[in-house]
């Protein structure tokens, strides 16, 4: 057995082992403070899948951007299929109105989750509105959407760790693998 295959046992492999994902994750924190520079910045957790990247994320965000940081949660999936259905389980504490936000997901998948997610919050007029999204399967969209900060591109796999579960587990594996089903 390979040290990759020793991660866990319900992984078939590793894409992306950790040290890869720190440093994605430094260049990602990089570009977003040039991009935000001198700027409020409101960094907003799509609970729950994307908790682990941004503790990672926020911490790679220089000190010339003004965080916020602030959650939404919304549901879309059950089990390993994609319901199409969105439901907003939380929302946001302040308005987002007139300040610059950076939804933080863990993956895009048919794009209908942030396709809703983004028209709903646009309707509350922020200055800028932005995705950032650690995984991108841009191969399984049902509608058009474009992340603007994407960490990695990836095959239609189910993945888990890393913050993705199935069915809740596996979110606290450290490393992205595809899941033996
Ligand atoms: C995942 C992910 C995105 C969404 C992407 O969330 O975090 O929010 O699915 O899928 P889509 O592009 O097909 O809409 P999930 O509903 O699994 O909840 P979780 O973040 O709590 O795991």
């Amino acid at each position: 057995m390979t040290p990759q295959t020793a991660v866990h046992p319900a992984l078939n492999r590793v894409l992306f082992d950790e040290e890869t994902l720190r440093a994605r994750i430094k260049e990602l924190g990089a570009q977003i403070t040039r991009d935000y520079a001198g700027k409020r910045l409101v960094v907003v957790g799509v609970l729950k899948g994307s908790v682990i990247f941004l503790a990672d994320l926020l911490r790679a965000i220089g000190p010339a951007v003004d965080v916020e940081t602030d959650f939404v949660a919304v549901s879309s999936y059950a089990g390993t299929a994609s319901t199409g259905a969105i439901r907003t389980l939380l929302d946001l504490r302040q308005s987002p109105e007139g300040k610059h936000l950076l939804l933080i997901e863990d993956i895009v998948d048919t794009g209908l989750t942030l396709t809703s997610l983004t028209e709903t919050l646009r309707a509350h007029h922020p200055s800028s509105l932005e995705v950032c999204t650690l995984l991108d399967k841009t191969e399984c969209r049902k509608v058009p959407f474009t992340p603007k900060y994407v960490g990695f591109k990836i095959p239609n796999e189910f993945v888990v760790g890393f913050g993705l579960d199935y069915d809740e587990r596996y979110r606290q594996l450290p490393c992205v693998g595809v899941l033996k089903i």
